[in-house]
């Protein structure tokens, strides 16, 4: 083919791919350093071994189509979830979507639902000023459509994983506000439709139930949180909005604030559908089962939904047999609080199996922390949370 014809397709497919999704409108009072200066030239990347064809618009077309894996396999777990209606879900990478491997095999097999581990995070979706990313969110809601799972949007407001320019950045209020707004909108917009949930504000709490001085805190001031929430609510109303939050699960001083807070919100009609658990926990110290079917219970009675967001039981090495099977116990009782609140139907994991878990990263001298294993075998903890989903 000549570089003419290959040029041409390559703008015909840009535009197909332009019409498909709704473009956010630039904020007026968006400082000029901040406007979006994006030309509709496309280049070749390289990422994972596959060929993208991308944009300055951070558009982002795929060479193959993701691999379809369900329902021809399919796992217990999901087979199960999807009897009882209920949403089990893991955190994902996008690049080892793009091919059937062990890793997009067990994603499809045993989940019905995912949320990108870092494919939204400020960094990686908005790593310039002028510039947003979306090929790895794309990429994982592509795998999702031809899976038919269902895609979490996490985060939209977040203090970590900032890329450098946003910390260099010096503003006024009002200049903070736009590019918050810039930020959010133009994420819940190009998404609006296909991501049906937001966390919109992650981690906000200190633990004695005071808000952080984030740098959103700090530069928008503490109605940054209602803010990105009307903004994400403008930008698509039919989207369900949640706060997200560690250490929130059993009734204490941050889970007070955070309910008190979420009052406060609703009695002012801000739109606030829900609050995620993340529940990073230690097998050592797991929460107590009944404090968190009261916690569920009094969300619940403000009319909010309640989700398990990042569950994870990690275990002190080296890890036996029994500490597997006391893992296993933490699972299904949080999978029973779950089952047994009205306001609760999805139950999501941070990460596939130990092999792939942030705690290898992190907390070294823990491990195990997931359902699969390094194999991506089920271990006691996939097994009886099987187990409870039995009709
Ligand atoms: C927090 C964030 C997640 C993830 C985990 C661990 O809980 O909400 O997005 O980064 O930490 O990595």
């Amino acid at each position: 083919m000549s570089c003419r014809i290959l040029a041409g397709l390559t703008l015909i497919l840009m535009f197909v791919r332009c019409q498909a999704k709704p473009e956010f409108a630039p904020t007026p009072t968006l400082p000029p350093s901040l406007g979006p200066t994006a030309t509709l030239f496309p280049w070749i990347s390289e990422r994972g071994g596959q060929t993208f064809l991308k944009s300055r618009l951070g558009k982002c077309l795929f060479r193959s189509p993701l691999p379809v894996i369900y329902p021809a396999t399919s796992g217990k777990l999901r087979e199960l979830a999807e009897v009882n209606g209920v949403w089990v879900g893991t955190s994902v990478a996008a690049n080892p979507l793009l091919r059937k491997n062990e890793y997009s095999t067990a994603v499809a097999r045993d989940f019905n639902l995912i949320v990108p581990e870092v494919g939204l995070k400020f960094e990686i979706v908005h790593p310039e000023p002028d510039r947003y990313d979306f090929c790895q969110m794309d990429t994982i809601l592509a795998f999702a459509e031809a899976n038919g799972m269902r895609v979490r949007g996490h985060p939209l407001v977040w203090e970590q994983q900032l890329p450098p320019w946003v910390r260099e950045l010096s503003l006024s209020q009002e200049q903070w506000k736009a590019l918050l707004q810039d930020h959010v909108s133009r994420l819940v917009t190009r998404y609006r439709g296909e991501i049906e949930e937001w966390d919109v504000v992650n981690e906000l709490f200190k633990e004695e139930g005071t808000l952080k001085e984030t740098i959103w805190y700090e530069n928008v001031g503490p109605e940054y949180i209602e803010l990105a929430l009307r903004w994400a609510h403008d930008a698509d109303p039919n989207a369900r909005l949640f706060i997200n939050e560690f250490a929130t699960e059993n009734l204490n001083s941050k889970s007070n604030a955070l309910y008190a807070l979420a009052q406060d919100l609703l009695a002012r009609g801000v739109p606030l559908h829900g609050i995620g658990f993340q529940m990073h926990l230690t097998e050592s110290n797991p929460p107590n089962p009944a404090q968190v079917a009261d916690n569920f219970r009094r969300f619940g009675e403000l009319g909010l939904e309640v989700q398990i967001t990042e569950l994870d039981v990690r275990i002190l090495k080296p890890v036996t047999p029994e500490n597997l099977a006391h893992q296993a116990e933490i699972y299904q009782a949080l999978m029973e609080v779950c089952l047994s609140a009205p306001n609760c139907d999805t139950f999501v994991m941070w990460g596939v199996s130990d092999r792939n878990s942030w705690i290898n990263y992190v907390h070294e001298e823990w491990g195990s922390p997931l359902i699969l294993d390094e194999a991506y075998a089920p271990k006691p903890a996939y097994w009886a949370l099987v187990e409870t989903l039995q009709p």
